[in-house]
């Protein structure tokens, strides 16, 4: 839902020129505090706050020469789902990286980052996605996508609970990571009879830590733009990538509360999966994909993965636990 839709209705009711104008000049004004009020109840920003600027009813993160810079949301929460409605760094982006992310904090910290690797004029944008689990990250997978990122808004989100994390594209799964840590005990017979041979190691699921959810715009041309050879062409900034809405609907981590309260934890994970509906991310239809979405996310993997650090073995000549069957 874009609330910045509303208040624009009636406009074209008004007769008289004067009118007209008056209303006009009073509609943007009021768009423009709808917008500040609007992103301002969920994110603030992180670092350069001048390069955070709002235009109309649109937010707006800036790279120039001087800095990139970025928002961070006011609360921190415990599963749910976070998406922004982005429109990314138009024509020449080489260099340019814009990144949504959540993230908790401290050395063992989980994150789940999209990260939108920009290119030259006219050549595709990449999507990068990554977990970070207790600290470790290296889980990197990348797409290019079936449409223009630039040309117009879509949504990107993160749907997050005990069972999987799933990275989505309009709606579209692009990733999914699943919580196997059940597996390993159903998996316990074969495990018993074939102790010496393939222990397996079991597979990390982030734990229940207290995200906030990101997002940043910064010079990574050392490493973004065609592995680094494509440098970023200063005289094309700012870079600006642009925000719609950005939401967050997830159990709210009581601001007083430490990121390890065992209160909190069993608040928003507890099994009964809250009252009245109000959890709808830890539903038991939330716990898998449906038949439909899976079929999605073939179709997405099969037509638009271009890497998967699964199958990198050069990289990974075990492979990573998470990774097996695939
Ligand atoms: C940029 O364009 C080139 C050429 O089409 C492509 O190989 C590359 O994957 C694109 N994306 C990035 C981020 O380099």
């Amino acid at each position: 839902m874009a609330l910045g839709k509303g208040g624009r209705g009636g406009l074209g009711a008004a007769a008289c020129l004067a009118v007209v104008v008056a209303a006009v000049a009073a509609l943007l004004g009021a768009g423009a505090a709808m917008a500040a009020a609007k992103f301002d109840d969920v994110v603030q920003p992180s670092w350069a706050n001048d390069h955070m600027v709002y235009d109309g009813d649109l937010l707006k993160l800036r790279l120039d020469s001087n800095s990139g810079g970025g928002f961070v949301s006011k609360n921190k929460f415990l599963y749910g789902r976070a998406s922004a409605d982005l429109k990314l760094v138009p024509g020449d982006s080489a260099g340019v990286v814009t990144a949504f992310y959540l993230s908790s904090a401290g050395d063992k910290h989980n994150e789940f980052d999209f990260e939108f690797l920009g290119n030259v004029t006219g050549e595709p944008y990449l999507v990068q996605t990554n977990l970070y689990i207790d600290g470790v990250g290296n889980r990197e997978q990348r797409i290019d996508l079936w449409f223009d990122p630039t040309a117009d808004f879509h949504t990107y989100a993160v749907l997050w609970n005990p069972s999987q994390v799933v990275f989505m594209v309009d709606d579209t799964p692009i990733r999914v990571y699943e919580n196997r840590q059940n597996a390993t005990v159903k998996g316990h017979h074969r495990h018993a009879i074939n102790a010496t041979t393939n222990a397996t190691t079991p597979s990390p699921f982030p734990g229940p830590q207290p995200m906030a959810v990101y997002s940043s715009i910064w010079n990574a041309d050392d490493w973004a733009t065609q592995g680094g050879r494509v440098k970023t062409d200063w005289s094309h900034a700012p870079f600006e990538a642009t925000f719609r809405e950005v939401r967050v609907d997830g159990c709210a981590w009581a601001a007083n509360a430490t990121d390890t309260d065992a209160g909190e934890v069993s608040r928003c994970s507890e099994s009964s999966w809250g009252k009245e509906g109000r959890y709808w991310w830890k539903e038991k239809e939330m716990s898998e994909l449906t038949v439909h979405q899976s079929h999605q996310l073939v179709w997405a993997r099969a037509h638009h993965l271009v890497y998967d650090y699964c199958v990198d073995t050069d990289r990974f000549p075990v492979q990573p636990p998470e990774c097996s069957g695939r």
